[in-house]
Formats: structure tokens, sequence, C-alpha cells
């Protein structure tokens, strides 16, 4: 008996990978959480799977239920959204798992931020531009950011910032952003990518606090600031360069 943590994608229920469809296509027990992952997903399960929501679950109850499926001999396809890196909660199963001897596999999946990006048309690292991407997110309820993490901190690098779980937000982060950015950095708000409402709102730091209060998107939303958004005139990379490949690649 294995847990199986896989990463569900973005939304579109054909952005799961192969090998993660395949493990929740043979897992008799499915845990998921609810609010991100599509009902199509859970329909590549057997039909006579055992399917639990976990997003009104303590993690003591969803220990639970893979306890009993390790006592029972099921394996368990654990679905969260995106990739299980980034903000799954993943660790602490684990941590749990381990210390219980119960056996896992890791299966990544597209996260939020490469289906914005997708979503938007744009290379989020573009040559001499912007060579670094910053995931991040600020301070929530239950989750206060490390003291050193801080926006301004990452802002004074100028690299790409991908901010989650923040888009309530959205007129602080501007203001900690302005004084780095400047007012005609160009943000994009990506509500819900790769869904079928998915929407884009494109604008500046001057302006898109007002776009968006003109219409509001809720909270499954990143916000994508930097220059390689809107950006035209950056140089060619090399690996497709001709006199590159001649002198490194012998091709
Ligand atoms: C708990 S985190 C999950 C991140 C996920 N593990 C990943 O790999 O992207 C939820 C946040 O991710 C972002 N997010 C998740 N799915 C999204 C989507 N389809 N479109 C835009 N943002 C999304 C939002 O900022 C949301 O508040």
């Amino acid at each position: 008996m294995t847990v199986h943590f896989i990463g569900a994608g973005p939304g579109a229920p054909d952005l799961i990978t192969v090998r993660g469809r395949d493990l929740v296509a043979r897992c008799p027990v499915c845990l998921y959480a609810g609010s991100l992952v599509p009902p199509e997903i859970l329909a590549y399960g057997p039909s006579e799977a055992r399917r639990v929501d976990t997003s009104a679950l303590s993690l003591d109850d969803i220990m639970a239920e893979m306890t009993a499926a390790h006592e029972a001999g099921l394996d368990v396809a654990r679905l969260h959204s995106g990739d299980l890196s980034i903000w799954s909660a993943m660790g602490e199963q684990i941590r749990r798992l381990e210390g219980l001897g119960i056996p896992y596999t890791v299966t990544p999946g597209v996260p939020a931020f490469a289906a914005a990006a997708a979503a938007l048309g744009r290379e989020l690292t573009l040559p001499g531009l912007g060579q670094s991407l910053v995931l991040t997110r600020t301070n929530g309820r239950a989750s206060p950011m490390p003291d050193r993490e801080t926006l301004a901190g990452f802002a004074a690098t100028g690299a790409t910032l991908a901010i989650h779980l923040s888009i309530h937000a959205l007129d602080s982060v501007v203001a900690e952003l302005l004084p780095h950015y400047g007012p005609t950095c160009p943000v994009a708000l990506v509500f819900r990518a790769s869904w079928p409402d998915e929407r884009l709102l494109r604008g500046t730091l001057a302006d898109i606090v007002e776009r968006w209060q003109a219409e509001p998107m809720d909270r499954t939303a990143l916000i994508l600031v930097g220059w390689t958004l809107t950006a035209e005139s950056f140089r060619d990379s090399a690996l497709y360069d001709a006199e590159y490949r001649r002198r490194f690649r012998g091709d």
C-alpha cells in the first residue's frame, strides 16, 4: 500500500501529467482538495473509488483516512492543485506518514504560475532583462511570512514576481512594489488560469488597482509583476544563435 501525492495541475483536467492520471485511475481511494481540483480529474478514477474532499478536514482527519487505507491495503491517490512543491501542505502529511512508516510517492504537476504565463503567452525569463522568477506570497492570517522574506526585499533585485494567495491585498502589494519598479512596470492578474472561466487583466503598477476594482477577481488569482511581461526589445537567446552553436555545440 502506498500514498501517491499527485499534483493535479492548475485546473484544466488535461493538465494533469500522464503519470498522475494513471495513478488516479488505479487507486481505490482518492483524497482531494475540493476547491481547486476539478471533478473531471476524479472521474479518471475507478467509479467505485472512495472519494473524500479534504477541504473541510483537519490534518488528523486526513491522516485517519490514510491510516485506514493502509490497514485495508488500499492505495491512495492524494491530489493537490498545481504542483506539490509549493503551498500544497504536503510537507506535514509526509512527516506524519514517515512517522507511521507508510510509504508514499510524489508526482509533480503543472504549477499555477506556469499556467498563468501560458495564458499570457509570455516567457518569464528573457535574455538580459529578467533571469529570475520569485514565487512568493504575502502574510496570511494563518501563515505569517518569515521576517526576511519581504516583497520589498525581493523587489530590490528587480526580478519578475509571481505573487500567490494575495489578490485580496493587491493595493498594499502595489504600494510596496512601486518604489522599486516604478509606475510603468507591467502587472498581470491571472484569474483561474486554465479553467473555463479564466480571466486576464493587464496593466501597470500605476493603474492595476483601479482596473481590478472595476473587474474584481476572487482569491484564485496570481499577481505577476515585472518587465518580462511586456518587453519586446530583448536580445535573442544564445540557445539558437548560429555562431554559438558552431563554436560550442559542434553541430
Ligand atoms: C494554496 S496555493 C496552491 C499553489 C499550487 N500548489 C501551485 O503549484 O500553483 C493557491 C494559490 O495559487 C494560485 N493559483 C492556484 N491555481 C491558480 C489558477 N488556476 N490560476 C491562478 N492562480 C492560481 C492563487 O494565487 C491561489 O491563491
